[in-house]
């Protein structure tokens, strides 16, 4: 499948058109950002391994009967997925205490917790990707309450899955984010990428960080930590 015109340029990665309506292509950039776009920086080898991460873990989730967008690796970088208009939420699930949770509910980081937990922000960077709750989304038009309900689902099934795949690789899966999007005849699909950009995964044993929070927390180590989770998942493949 051939690369036509770029249809959309995102902060981690290009979009561009095919031959087929219902097919795009997903090109990955090292290019990394944080604090809605204001940090800027470039992580080497990121975009490889963000795309070769994320086919592999939605290859893994569709034959455990998760919907997702993917269709093809075409490349290092690039991928061949299904042409979705994306549902502007940011679903985001945690397991374990970190980040805005534990900073907006004054507790610390790595309080495990009894039941998962989900949240939605509103995609939209000048606003700062606010919290939205589903009565929010829904008045806003966002997404239907069948569409909602049906991502809940999806979302948590995700969540069993990865969750115990990334135990058995010494790894506990902190939280993460996930976005949704419809195809052209109205099924709702897991879209976008599951990475160490948009996952947060501790060492197993000691709690060292190994995604992108060395990136926004200024940590350094941010290239090793993403090659070491490609060798977790690919081991000599990597
Ligand atoms: P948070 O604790 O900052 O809300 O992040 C929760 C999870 O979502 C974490 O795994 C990182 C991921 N995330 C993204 O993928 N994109 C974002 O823009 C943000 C803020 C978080
Ligand atoms: N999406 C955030 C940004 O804007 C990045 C992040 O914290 O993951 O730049």
């Amino acid at each position: 499948m051939e690369k036509k015109e770029q249809l959309y340029e995102g902060k981690a990665k290009k979009v561009y058109a095919t031959e087929d309506p219902s097919l795009v292509i997903v090109s990955y950039k090292d290019d990394a950002t944080a604090l809605d776009g204001l940090k800027k920086g470039s992580i080497a080898g990121k975009g490889s391994i963000n795309n070769r991460m994320s086919n592999y873990l939605m290859e893994l989730l569709e034959k455990e009967g998760v919907p997702t967008h993917f269709v093809e690796e075409l490349s290092d970088r690039e991928t061949l997925v299904r042409r979705v208009t994306i549902v502007p939420l940011e679903v985001i699930i945690r397991n374990i205490s970190a980040g805005s949770f534990a900073k907006r509910y004054g507790v610390e980081e790595g309080i495990v917790f009894a039941e998962p937990t989900i949240e939605f922000s509103y995609k939209n960077d000048s606003l700062h990707d606010p919290l939205i709750n589903e009565y929010h989304a829904l008045a806003l038009g966002l997404a239907t309450r069948q569409e909602i309900d049906r991502i809940k689902e999806l979302a948590f099934r995700v969540n069993d899955i990865l969750r115990a795949y990334f135990k058995g690789l010494g790894v506990k899966l902190v939280d993460f984010k996930l976005e949704f999007g419809r195809t052209g005849t109205g099924e709702i699909v897991l879209a976008d990428e599951i990475s160490p950009d948009t996952c947060r995964f501790w060492d197993a044993r000691t709690n060292e960080k190994l995604d992108k929070d060395r990136f926004r927390r200024d940590m350094g180590g941010v290239e090793d930590a993403y090659r070491e989770m490609m060798r977790r998942v690919f081991g000599d493949r990597a």
